[in-house]
């Protein structure tokens, strides 16, 4: 275990100190709250709503609490330039749909004489979307000035962003120096929802981390090997712990400058008791093409031309054995190239294995990462998971081990005042 991180606090931060919006007296008040609206954009339209149901409650809960709700989010990556296909424009026609009701109001500008006059009539209830806070440098260069511009807006700030809180921006960090601040209840979830399962999981537990590379997850695995019972290895990554075990693998990707990585995961494991799970078969072709031939072989007979694109049946069954025993599963990252069928078969009965036994109350699951929450979508098993994080960079930072900017400048706010 990580000695320097108690049970529940991430890099040491005391989570208790964190104060959470319940019980605050809203009414009449500004309400700033920041959220992570950045969802795909595709036609003009939101293509994937889900980051925005999930901050609804928040918002729905401030409103109906007569609080004026000011809301603030980035999306896509505009550095500082304003940019019409990084409006937020269309997140608010679809907050208009999703609130029928309430008052949602877009304000084409976060600060300046715009944002001051659309503000300025919002009654309690009402809901106002500013524009894009990275229309602005000094949103990404977490700059005091453009911090404190945006907390004139507001009385209170409540931060229900936690797929940003590995972004000490502005909106963000610097913003909670100058306003009373508060976590929102997704954030409160997420935040609780991973804690429980990587510092305070029922045992045993296990994580299940793929992906195509692990040069992208070296301090993920590492963290994970000092907290975990057993670690599962999938996907490409996979691929170079065989090669580390002396396995040739055909026209298999892998990451040979990685082996290294590899066979010291593996020794920390070993040091640590964390058993190490590879996959024994697989699923192998001579091209990632849907409706490509495909075969099944043993991880060490891959033929010189074919390439690994997903557990084997032997794999997917000792997996599921295993699960058999495991209170906790933590996952990160997909089994096999799952986009493309039939690699996805190994993935998809893995999430079904694991859906069906929290569902019978036999194990918690957590589960983040874009790739990761697009498989359970696929798979139709979202909802039987205990906990789906709507976090991609921001979990992997955590599974690394790492402090989120914004969970510690919530941690810092709660316990100074
Ligand atoms: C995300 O989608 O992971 C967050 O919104 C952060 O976006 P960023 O990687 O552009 O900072
Ligand atoms: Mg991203």
């Amino acid at each position: 275990m990580n000695e320097a991180s108690p049970a529940g606090s991430p890099g040491g931060l005391d989570l208790s100190r964190i104060k959470t919006i319940d019980g605050v007296d809203v009414r009449g008040k500004r309400v700033l709250i920041r959220v992570d609206f950045n969802v795909p954009i595709e036609g003009g339209k939101v293509a994937d709503p889900t980051r925005i149901s999930r901050v609804l409650p928040t918002i729905a809960k401030l409103a109906h609490e007569g609080a004026k709700v000011i809301v603030l989010s980035h999306l896509g990556r505009p550095k500082g330039v304003i940019s019409p296909e990084t409006s937020l424009k269309p997140v608010a026609d679809k907050m208009k749909e999703l609130m029928a009701g309430t008052t949602v109001r877009f304000i084409g500008d976060c600060l300046g004489e715009e944002a001051r006059n659309g503000l300025r009539t919002l009654r309690p209830g009402d809901v106002a979307v500013l524009e894009n806070v990275r229309f602005y440098p000094g949103e990404e260069k977490n700059d005091p000035n453009f911090a404190k511009r945006l907390a004139e807006h507001g009385d209170l700030y409540v931060d229900d962003a936690f797929s940003s809180a590995h972004r000490a921006h502005a909106s963000i960090e610097a913003i909670t120096r100058l306003l009373p601040s508060y976590a929102g209840l997704l954030m409160m979830a997420e935040i609780t929802a991973l804690g429980e399962a990587l510092e305070t999981p029922e045992h045993p537990v296990m994580a299940i981390v793929g992906g195509a590379k692990v040069s992208t997850k070296i301090e993920v695995l590492t963290n994970l090997v000092a907290r975990m019972d057993t670690l599962v290895v999938g996907g490409g990554m996979a691929n170079t712990f065989l090669l580390a075990k002396g396995m040739k693998l055909g026209a298999s990707f892998a990451e040979p400058d990685f082996v290294h990585t590899a066979k010291d995961v593996m020794a920390r494991a070993n040091a640590a008791g964390c058993a190490i799970v590879l996959p024994s078969d697989a699923v192998v072709a001579k091209a990632l093409a849907e409706g490509a031939d495909w075969q099944v072989c043993p991880v060490a007979k891959v033929p010189q031309d074919a390439m690994i694109l997903d557990f084997g049946p032997d794999s997917v069954a000792g997996l599921k054995r295993r699960l058999a025993d495991i209170r906790t599963v933590l996952w990160n990252g997909p089994l096999g190239a799952f986009e493309t069928p039939p690699f996805g078969a190994g993935t998809f009965a893995i999430a079904q294995e694991v859906a069906r036994l929290t569902q019978e109350g036999k194990l918690i699951s957590v589960a983040g990462g874009g790739d990761t929450v697009r498989a359970l979508n696929e798979a139709h098993v979202a909802d039987d998971f205990s906990y789906v994080s709507t976090a991609g960079g921001a979990f992997l930072e955590w599974l690394g081990g790492h402090e989120l900017p914004a969970v510690a400048a919530l941690a810092r706010n709660g316990a100074r005042a």
